[in-house]
């Protein structure tokens, strides 16, 4: 995963979209009472809080120390813990697994997806939803354009999300063993808070495509970025980001 600073109040009050939108996606998990489910990239922790009140069994993990910190503050209850999600520590121990916007950030998927396979017991499902093939791809560019316009684009980093298409992930969990029985990639385009929202978003999410900048120029290629995007995404006051979301289960048969 790439180095990105998490700001877990941040999180929750200005990109509080994420696991209310994740809801949609636990219709798919249906978790059941007495189901032991893991939840890998819980943030902090309101979908395992969730998945808890059907009567499962939760463990939330988070690679992030802040996210899971917040999360046994919120929800002391329930258990979490910090697991890098390419190093999952467990053998056969799951009925289901569940992410939300998480496995886009994670570098190594054949870890991943090994580690998935392995936790879950057989018959056990697999439920996620990231971003897919062409997630933010208007912000990407114009992150691009701006450093391109400022003549600085030779530092710019934009490829280090995993936004696969259907038959990418679908050979890719097949490859491991899995049976992919839905999948599914929907437009989802997703409202930003406030007047700021999308400078917000770069400045939290995209940090590390601005890595090897100094700061100025960060600065600059960020505010330029939020100029090229304001005609078509900022629409009666308020901020549109385009996300493309792929959604999946699948099963360990
Ligand atoms: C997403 O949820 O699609 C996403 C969030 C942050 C950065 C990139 C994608």
């Amino acid at each position: 995963m790439p180095e990105i600073v998490w700001d877990a109040t941040l999180y929750d009050k200005q990109h509080h979209f994420v696991s209310d939108f994740g809801a949609d996606v636990l219709q798919w998990l249906a978790p059941q009472p007495g189901e032991y489910i893991l939840d890998v990239g819980c943030g902090t922790g309101q979908l395992a809080a969730q998945i808890a009140e059907s009567g499962a069994v939760v463990l939330g993990s988070d690679a992030s120390e802040e996210m899971v910190l917040k999360a046994k503050a919120s929800y002391p209850n329930l258990n979490f813990e910090v697991v890098d999600g390419t190093k999952l520590p467990y053998q056969e121990k799951f009925d289901a697994i569940f992410s939300n916007a998480t496995f886009h950030w994670i570098e190594n998927q054949n870890a991943l997806v090994e580690g998935l396979f392995k936790s879950l017991k057989t018959g056990g499902r697999l439920v996620a939803e990231f971003g897919g093939k062409g997630n933010v791809k208007s912000i990407t560019d114009a992150i691009k354009g701006a450093s391109e316009k400022l003549g600085i684009a030779d530092k710019v980093l934009t490829n280090f999300w995993f936004f696969p298409s259907v038959s990418e992930y679908s050979k890719l969990l097949e490859s491991k063993g899995f049976e992919v029985e839905q999948i599914w990639l929907f437009d989802r385009p997703t409202k930003l808070i406030g007047e700021e929202g999308m400078y917000v978003w770069i400045n939290q999410f995209a940090q590390h495509a601005l890595k090897n900048f100094t700061e100025k120029e960060a600065q600059d290629i960020k505010n330029l970025a939020v100029e090229i995007l304001k005609p078509n995404y900022f629409i009666n006051g308020e901020w549109m980001a385009d996300y493309r979301r792929l959604r999946v289960k699948a099963i360990k048969s």
